[in-house]
């Protein structure tokens, strides 16, 4: 496992991270979540990614719990969680980025996590009814309490992150380093022209999500939807119709011959895929059970067989619709 620095900040973190999106609590309990989050670690994993929204806040505890039983050195790892769609009803408590929400909604994460901080803070969303600057101030002031060590932005646009970072150096507070926006062979938009100059310009790392597009790019949905994976769990019914796309689904069955001649399965194919991009810091893998984090850590035997040859097979699936 290689590390890679967060955009420009000091802190490293390995090319393959994990995360508990829909599968701690609804999939997986601490024991399975324990087992897969080991299996990472021993492969070098540095990094767990979660959010307060995840089962609404049960993806949380599940970690926390793992964490615990894990025992693992403070220092050796890092965990993230993300604050914006709240758990309570109420005008400042849902979808939202307002500085009481903010400061009283990372004490939960903490207890849930049972851990005294969290190593990266997202904002999970951007949130166009509060000020810029009031989310700058309350992320500055949640880092300066030690209760989260770095901030970053989940799928805000660039300008927005643009304008967080300079209030942030006007007013010599701390700024928001990282981005994790959606990255796989479909979806590409966030490291397009408008956000080059972030990754290039400010130095602004990436943690990238879905990098299977829920598991689409592993080929186990072609012949429909099999009963044990997300595209059948329960209230994931907009995530299905993506699963079951049919021009989607042709050009995961034109990718195969690709991977198959670099001796890769499907999942390995497309997260070594991500692992291409230099601007990537990481990409947030997912699993719902071991022996599918056990395959994809081998991804990264794969980045360096992407040839210009096997990088224009590529981009010819994607030309055709
Ligand atoms: N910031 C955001 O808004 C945001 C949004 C989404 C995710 N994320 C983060 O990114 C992480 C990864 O996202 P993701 O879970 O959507 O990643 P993904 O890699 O696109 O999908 C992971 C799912 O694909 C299936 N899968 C994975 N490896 C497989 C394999 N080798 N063979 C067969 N099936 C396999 C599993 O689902 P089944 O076995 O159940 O089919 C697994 O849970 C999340 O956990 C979360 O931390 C962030």
């Amino acid at each position: 496992m290689q590390y890679r620095h967060l955009g420009k900040a000091g802190i490293q973190v390995s090319e393959l991270s994990f995360g508990s999106w829909v599968t701690f609590h609804t999939q997986s309990g601490i024991e399975s979540a324990a087992t897969m989050m080991a299996a990472a670690y021993d492969a070098g994993v540095n990094f767990f990614d979660n959010a307060e929204g995840y089962a609404g806040g049960k993806s949380e505890e599940v970690m926390g719990a793992a964490l615990k039983k894990l025992g693992w050195r403070r220092g050796s790892y890092l965990v993230s969680t993300k604050l914006y769609w709240g758990l309570h009803e109420g005008p400042n408590e849902q979808n939202t980025l307002n500085r009481k929400y903010l400061i009283e909604a990372i004490d939960g994460s903490l207890k849930r996590l049972d851990l005294d901080y969290v190593d990266l803070l997202y904002c999970h969303r951007a949130d166009p009814t509060t000020p810029i600057e009031e989310t700058v101030w309350a992320m500055h002031n949640i880092i300066e309490r030690g209760k989260a060590l770095y901030w970053g932005t989940s799928e805000w646009e660039a300008a927005d992150i643009m304008s967080a970072i300079e209030i942030a150096d006007r007013h010599h507070l701390h700024k928001p380093i990282v981005e994790q926006p959606v990255y796989n062979l479909f979806q590409r938009h966030r490291f397009g022209a408008d956000y080059e100059r972030l990754y290039q310009d400010y130095g602004y790392g990436s943690t990238t999500w879905s990098p299977l597009a829920s598991g689409l790019l592993t080929g186990k949905y072609n012949n429909g939807i099999p009963d044990d994976s997300r595209g059948a769990v329960e209230g994931l019914g907009w995530l299905r119709k993506e699963l079951t796309n049919e021009e989607r689904l042709a050009k995961v069955v034109a990718l195969e011959p690709i991977a198959k001649q670099m001796g890769a399965s499907l999942a390995q194919f497309s997260l070594a895929w991500c692992l291409q991009n230099p601007h990537v810091s990481t990409v947030l893998t997912g699993a719902s059970r071991v022996e599918q984090v056990h395959e994809n850590m081998k991804a990264i035997e794969f980045v360096d067989k992407f040839t210009p040859d096997v990088r224009r097979d590529v981009e010819r699936v994607f030309e055709t619709t």
